[in-house]
């Protein structure tokens, strides 16, 4: 069993310190150098897409796929409640409408129901968010974007991994957005990866993203730019990690299946449940009680076992300034929000240290 429980911290070690040395040693620790071609070419590998751009987090990488699209003020841009801050930021950032609806219950991911009762004549976008490596119905998602006309742009953030019949979170809609923050299935520090299809668009980011530089071919500063490349010593960190990702998402699926096996059908919790045909990576791996008390009661009483647990993002149309934003009912986002619980994900633990959280969670229950 690991000696100390962790929720979410990541796993770093020899080879990380091998690639950040050569980093330094290279002389190259800011955002030009070897390693972010090569990270970037490997990531596209990883996911199945020819291209990718790296940037500095995983909301600029929305930012600027919002911004490329062409989103802006008047616009209005379709989100689940039930995600990070960052996701309704980014809509912000670009002076867009938020319209945030509900998610389904049984995923916890954006309801296509819900988005599509949302849908107006002003919307340019939709963000389905992954939920902690759960993946969206993108079939439905596609279908009734496709129908309207609507940009889908994949908040991946936290699904890096995770497939669809056999395809990559992030590569399924238009614009897929990751981020690499300390806490994810990989890290480079702080950092983000934005992937598409359209190879025009790769070419206009990595143009914006440079202050909108001249390169070869282009005159540049016709335009205001953006510093959101990511530096050679975050690249050379997530090279590292590159190499240890299958080995990431083998361990938090098999956390997840201990928690599942452990706690969810008839036992004491609910688990998130995936769609057909996806294979999420499970990057956190979270529970529904009863209610509202038991879930805090549970988080109190882990405490006193040494084992840190985390809330369910808290709604977004809860939020102060996102209050008016809100177009559908969101009593799922509340309900999972009020009755769940983030339990240890980090891959820094072991599958015994699960199966005691495990016990500990069904002792304390009783
Ligand atoms: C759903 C979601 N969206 C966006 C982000 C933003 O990513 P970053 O922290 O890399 O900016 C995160 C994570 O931090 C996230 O969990």
């Amino acid at each position: 069993m690991s000696d100390r429980i962790e929720l979410d911290a990541p796993d770093l070690g020899a080879v990380e310190k091998q690639y950040l040395n050569a980093a330094v040693d290279g002389g190259y620790v800011s955002t030009f150098g070897p390693w972010i071609g090569d990270f970037e070419h490997r990531f596209a590998g990883f996911v199945g897409v020819e291209r990718a751009v790296a940037v500095q987090s995983g909301t600029a990488a929305l930012h600027m796929a919002l911004y490329v699209s062409g989103i802006k003020a008047g616009d209005e841009v379709i989100l689940p409640s039930t995600t990070f801050a960052a996701t309704l930021h980014a809509v912000m950032y670009v002076g867009a409408t938020p319209v945030i609806v509900d998610v389904d219950r049984a995923t916890w991911c954006l309801s296509p129901t819900a988005f599509s009762a949302a849908v107006s004549k002003r919307t340019k976008a939709v963000i389905p968010v992954h939920l902690y490596g759960n993946v969206c119905d993108m079939t439905s998602i596609n279908a009734i974007a496709a129908s309207k006309g609507i940009i889908v742009i994949e908040d991946a953030t936290e699904s890096l991994g995770a497939t669809l019949n056999g395809q990559q979170a992030g590569t399924l809609g238009d614009i897929g957005c990751y981020s690499f923050n300390g806490n994810k299935l990989m890290t480079t520090g702080s950092g983000g990866m934005i992937v598409t299809k359209d190879l025009k668009i790769l070419d206009r980011l990595v143009y914006l993203i440079n202050q909108a530089n001249p390169r070869e071919g282009i005159e540049g500063y016709n335009e205001m730019g953006f510093n959101y490349r990511m530096p050679n010593l975050n690249a050379a960190l997530g090279m590292a990690q590159l190499n240890r990702v299958n080995g990431f998402l083998k361990l938090k699926r098999s956390f997840h299946q201990i928690y599942e096996t452990q706690l969810g059908g008839d036992g004491a919790c609910i688990l998130q449940k995936a769609y057909s045909g996806a294979n999420p990576s499970w990057w956190f791996t979270a529970v529904l009680l009863k209610d509202a008390g038991e879930a805090s009661r549970l988080g109190k009483r882990l405490k006193e076992f040494e084992i840190p647990s985390r809330e369910i993002f808290r709604p977004l149309h809860t939020f102060a300034y996102a209050k008016g934003f809100r177009r559908t009912g969101c009593d799922n986002a509340e309900m999972i929000y009020q009755r769940g619980l983030c339990l240890p994900s980090s891959t820094l633990n072991d599958e015994e240290t699960v199966r005691h959280i495990c016990a500990v969670i069904k002792k304390v229950l009783v």
